[in-house]
């Protein structure tokens, strides 16, 4: 039996564990949508009982938006610190550790109501942010190292699994028929508590990531049981033999910090391929319509939106699934292009259904077909795949410093859409998604001229074939040379 295959139980369990992570982060970004008007009242209510006074439109407005997008500032500041936890505390510690700051964020905002306070839950989604941040770096790092090469794809799709549930989860919640009412919201956001509990109870039983044990703290022997373990294999030496191949290259690396990581020209090249293939996945305006869905659905004249916004976090499940069972056969390359490729047509659409609504009734079903086209599209693969292959693009050296480049890069791009979006619309109209059109074309000539294959392919050897690029010149290797380095790289 090839052990390289086999989805052992110790496995499912470490990696399922994990991305209950990922699941906080999709909750609580998709969380705020429903209940928007029940919260303001509140904030509406407070403001009242300590100034005697209504509060202004804009300063609600003001409050509301800080409120919802702090999220992502506590998420830009979170990915950046993934490098100060993972190497001291360890992978799985780490993960563990930072259910204190999901704790904290539950407590602020749960109690927020009964302290008549919106300043508790600016504060709350503050913390959560930071949280879903370290998370996006913890989990994708964790589940790259412990996964098996050939089912890498696979399971490093779960952590985006993993977010798009949590954001449907979300948005069923947020019905104010369940959660998303006047008495009952702040047990909305007080529920991040319950996957925080969950994870701490089943993270001690995890085992730390075997990568880390080796390469970072020379613990060979705990390596190898736990490697035999998750590979459910009593032969595990050709992963000891790839691992300490990627140990001897370290030493000749050493530890990478941030700025060594700008520096160094070996670097450069999946340096700005991580950063690129980040900025594709939000820039490609998939969260204008996770933020905004409802708006969109209501102007676009659909006569139920809060259901067809909870159609788009079913068809964004739905894909995320299809996206899991591909990845391996098809390569994230080529699911990444025809993403970004699909999104593009699919904003196409959209952008006639809009801008006919006026002389065509009828429209309004085919913008709700765009978006769920858009959506679909996305999680084929900009969605999951930037999130996994940073951990692939670099070796164990570089990696903690690049995750957080890459998730810096990733969160202020989600703030900047979410800021502007609006505003943008107001500026565009019908034609907003012009835009998102635009850098959709951009990003697919991009992957295509740059982003190698990595599917099939272990760590060492693509850091191999970045390091031959990086002294031979980039123009040297395009991405079929870079193939044919893979073991199993063919369709
Ligand atoms: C990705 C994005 C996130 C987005 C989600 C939608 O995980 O990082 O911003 O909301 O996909 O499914």
């Amino acid at each position: 039996m090839d052990s390289g295959k086999q989805l052992t139980l110790p496995l499912m369990m470490s990696v399922g564990t994990a991305v209950i992570g990922s699941l906080q982060f999709g909750y609580n970004s998709g969380v705020i949508n429903a209940p928007q008007k029940v919260i303001e009242s509140f904030i509406n209510e407070t403001w009242f009982d300590r100034y005697q006074e209504q509060v202004t439109k804009s300063s609600l407005t003001a409050i509301w938006s800080i409120a919802v997008s702090i999220f992502s500032v506590g998420g830009i500041f979170g990915s950046f610190s993934v490098g100060l936890f993972v190497n001291r505390l360890g992978r799985r510690n780490s993960m563990l550790a930072a259910n204190v700051l999901a704790f904290i964020a539950a407590a602020l905002m749960g109690f927020s109501k009964m302290a008549s306070s919106w300043e508790m839950l600016i504060a709350g989604r503050f913390v959560v942010g930071l949280f879903s941040g370290l998370s996006t770096g913890f989990v994708p790092m964790y589940v790259g190292e412990v996964s098996p090469t050939s089912m890498r794809g696979a399971l490093g799709t779960l952590h985006q699994l993993g977010i798009v549930v949590g954001i449907l989860i979300a948005q069923v919640f947020g019905l104010d028929m369940i959660m998303g009412n006047e008495n009952l919201w702040p047990f909305l956001l007080g529920f991040t508590f319950i996957p925080a509990v969950i994870q701490c109870v089943l993270l001690p039983l995890c085992p730390e990531s075997p990568r880390f044990l080796l390469i970072n703290k020379n613990e060979e022997n705990k390596a190898k049981t736990i490697l035999k373990k998750l590979r459910g294999n009593t032969d595990v030496s050709a992963d000891m033999q790839e691992m300490k191949e990627e140990s001897r290259q370290m030493m000749r690396e050493k530890k990478v910090t941030i700025l060594e990581l700008f520096r160094s020209p070996l670097y450069r090249q999946p340096l700005l391929i991580a950063v690129m293939l980040q900025l594709s996945q939000q820039l490609s305006g998939i969260n204008a319509v996770f933020y905004f869905s409802t708006r969109i659905f209501e102007k676009a004249g659909v006569e139920q939106p809060v259901y067809a916004t909870i159609g788009t976090g079913v068809v964004n499940t739905a894909f995320t699934v299809v996206s899991l069972f591909v990845v391996e056969r098809a390569g994230r390359r080529s699911l990444h292009l025809l993403g970004l490729l699909g999104m593009a047509g699919a904003a196409v659409l959209l952008t006639i259904a809009l801008a006919l609504l006026e002389q065509l009734k009828w429209m309004s079903y085919l913008s709700i077909v765009a978006i769920f086209g858009f959506v679909a599209f996305f999680e084929i693969g900009p969605g999951p795949i930037p999130w996994f292959i940073v951990a692939e693009l670099f070796s164990q050296g570089p990696r903690p410093a690049a995750m957080a480049v890459a998730g810096f890069s990733n969160w202020t791009a989600n703030f900047i859409v979410g800021m502007c979006f609006q505003y943008v619309e107001e500026l565009c109209g019908a034609y907003v998604f012009v835009i998102f059109i635009v850098l959709l074309l951009i990003f697919f000539v991009f992957t295509y001229f740059k982003v190698p294959e990595t599917k099939g392919r272990t760590f060492d050897d693509i850091a191999a074939g970045f390091r031959q690029t990086a002294v031979t010149g980039a123009e040297k290797h395009s991405p079929e040379e870079l193939n044919s380095l893979g073991a199993d790289s063919q369709l």
